[in-house]
């Protein structure tokens, strides 16, 4: 072997270590750890084009001492913290019939988004209905309503708004009042227009948003849909800190594991005690199974038990965890 194949140092070390260090693994908070933590250097080694990842290396090199020990590995669990949510969240949850006025006053000045839409500017280019979705259809909607009869309901990820307008038909089937909170930056995700092309865009903003709220107007949904068009990190800690929680909450965003771990961490914090939070996507190949990894670690480490319903997984707070 030649002198530069060796491994470094740190690695001889790392293998004399190996087999105190397998014991620890074998515990599921260091397996926990671990994942996160390589999600966190994957990140940050992805993040930074190579001149300055060099320096980083380099950085981290000088920071972090060569060997590491059983100890350090030890306290790893402190490290966690970092990938928890603590934004402060209201103690006090608003009643339902105020999560609307709250919404319309806090996010639309006090003036509902459907007053006299679609203005005279736009109507041209917007189809009178335009919807498409992913599973938006599928049974686990009505099985979930039919459970929680929830007054208010958030989905994070709502595109045109087919599984919303779903939602609105099984709730009105089962004669329920509910309120539903579209949390969506309306963007769509870069490119997506290749599929969409009858979806207009002005001056680089798409009209996303406005044909969704067209398609609201269409099924007469204004009363029980309403959008609010921003991400979903900025949206759901603001809900938190407003008070502002749902008996049910759909997350159909993104299917990465940041995105999808992002998501569900923020939303559970929202979600009313025995509700439950259920997503898309649990079975897609994306990002070596984003989701199902994200859904399964928080599920994991807050000792939740998942179920899941065709496409969908499924978290009911109802349920005690069945070992
Ligand atoms: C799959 S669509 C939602 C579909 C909707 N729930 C339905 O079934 O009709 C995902 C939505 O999440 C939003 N989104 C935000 N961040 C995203 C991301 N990183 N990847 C994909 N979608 C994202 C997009 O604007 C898009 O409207
Ligand atoms: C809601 O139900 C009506 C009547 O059954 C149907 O025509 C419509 O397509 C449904 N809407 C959605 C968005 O599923
Ligand atoms: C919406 O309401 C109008 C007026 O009541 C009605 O004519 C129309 O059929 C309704 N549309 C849908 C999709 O339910």
């Amino acid at each position: 072997m030649k002198e530069d194949q060796r491994p470094p140092l740190h690695l001889q070390n790392h293998q004399r270590n190996k087999l105190s260090i397998t014991k620890l693994f074998t515990h599921t908070s260091a397996y926990v750890i671990l994942v996160l933590l390589s999600y966190t250097l994957g990140y940050v080694s992805h993040s930074y084009p190579p001149q300055q990842q060099q320096r980083l290396q380099l950085q981290l090199s000088q920071l972090t001492p060569p060997p590491p020990s059983v100890f350090q590995f030890a306290n790893l669990p402190t490290q966690l913290d970092n990938f928890r949510v603590t934004a402060h969240c209201s103690n006090s949850p608003l009643p339902p019939n105020l999560v609307f006025p709250t919404i319309l006053d806090r996010v639309f000045n006090g003036c509902s988004p459907y007053t006299n839409f679609p203005p005279p500017h736009l109507r041209s280019f917007l189809k009178q209905k335009r919807i498409k979705g992913w599973g938006s259809y599928g049974a686990v909607f009505e099985h979930l309503i039919k459970r929680v009869k929830p007054r208010v309901i958030i989905e994070v990820g709502t595109f045109l708004g087919a599984s919303a307008l779903h939602m609105v038909n099984v709730t009105r089937k089962l004669s329920l009042q509910t309120q539903i909170l579209c949390l969506d930056d309306f963007r769509g995700w870069p490119g997506f227009r290749d599929r969409f092309k009858d979806i207009k865009m002005i001056n680089g903003d798409v009209l996303l948003l406005q044909q969704f709220m067209q398609n609201v107007v269409y099924f007469n949904a204004t009363g029980s849909v309403l959008p609010v068009p921003f991400s979903r990190g900025s949206g759901l800690e603001k809900f938190c800190k407003w008070g502002i929680t749902a008996d049910l909450i759909e997350i159909d965003a993104g299917h990465d594991f940041i995105s999808a771990w992002g998501d569900i961490n923020r939303a559970f914090r929202i979600l009313r005690p025995g509700g439950i939070i259920f997503g898309h996507d649990y079975f897609t190949a994306a990002d070596n199974r984003g989701v199902r990894r994200a859904v399964n670690l928080f599920a994991q480490m807050n000792n939740l038990r998942i179920q899941t319903d065709d496409q969908h997984w499924v978290i009911d707070t109802a349920l005690a965890k069945q070992i």
